[in-house]
């Protein structure tokens, strides 16, 4: 009942906040802009394989410089239509090297240290348990090369705006799942297996801790 009323509104707030030439799209909203930004300025300079998991339409690989670009792209996502748009967008933009694959996060369909740089991000949040979120992170572990990196990002649930929204999300919108951590209980399962934390970003607030959204940056030593 609450969702009928809170839905539209929220649809708007989103609506607004979003750049212009995103609008409409599924997964356009400042923040998850801003996160994207952030993650072009550090795969800027890189070069070789990189996995963009939970794709969406691939709206991360559309700044990335077609021409004298040094990075092959990979996205996988699990929903065909969600690569069907990518497709077609690319296709007619004629970007650099870019492949599209229906795949699952916590199965990745790639061999060991076999990735340059893996993506996650705008997604662990909508996964439907932690163990989902464990079991990407692990995967992504597992493909990327010893000299490369892996980036993903947290929605902060000691942030008290995210953690009343995440909470509360059943009074404004019935269908979506939002899930928050703690940087920590996302960062454990890394180290505690080999990666160390080589940088943390605060997105939305200028303390980390306190941040509703922190990316991470992992690799090995
Ligand atoms: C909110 S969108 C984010 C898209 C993109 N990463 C971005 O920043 O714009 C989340 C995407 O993750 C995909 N997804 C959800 N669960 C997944 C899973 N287990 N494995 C791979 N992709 C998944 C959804 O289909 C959706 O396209």
């Amino acid at each position: 009942m609450f969702s009928k009323i809170l839905r539209p509104l929220t649809d708007l707030v989103r609506h607004i906040l979003s750049k212009p030439d995103e609008r409409g799209d599924p997964t356009s909203d400042l923040f998850r802009l801003k996160i994207r930004d952030k993650v072009r300025q550090i795969i800027k300079n890189n070069r070789g394989l990189l996995l963009d998991i939970g794709c969406g339409e691939g709206l991360l690989f559309e700044t990335l410089p077609a021409k004298g670009n040094m990075l092959r792209c990979v996205g996988i996502d699990t929903e065909h239509e969600m690569l069907e748009t990518a497709s077609d967008q690319f296709r007619k933009m004629q970007p650099h090297s870019l492949n599209l694959l229906k795949a699952h996060a916590q199965n990745l369909p790639f061999l060991n240290k076999s990735i340059d740089i893996a993506i996650c991000i705008n997604t662990f949040y909508n996964f439907h348990t932690k163990g989902d979120v464990i079991a990407a992170l692990e995967e992504m572990e597992r493909v990327c090369k010893r000299d490369g990196f892996i980036v993903f990002d947290v929605r902060n649930k000691i942030n008290p705006l995210v953690y009343l929204s995440f909470k509360f999300v059943w009074l404004y919108d019935t269908q979506v799942t939002l899930n928050a951590y703690s940087l920590k209980e996302l960062t454990t399962a890394l180290t505690s297996s080999g990666m160390v934390i080589k940088e943390t970003i605060p997105i939305g607030f200028p303390i980390t801790m306190l941040a509703p959204i922190i990316l991470v940056k992992a690799g090995y030593q």
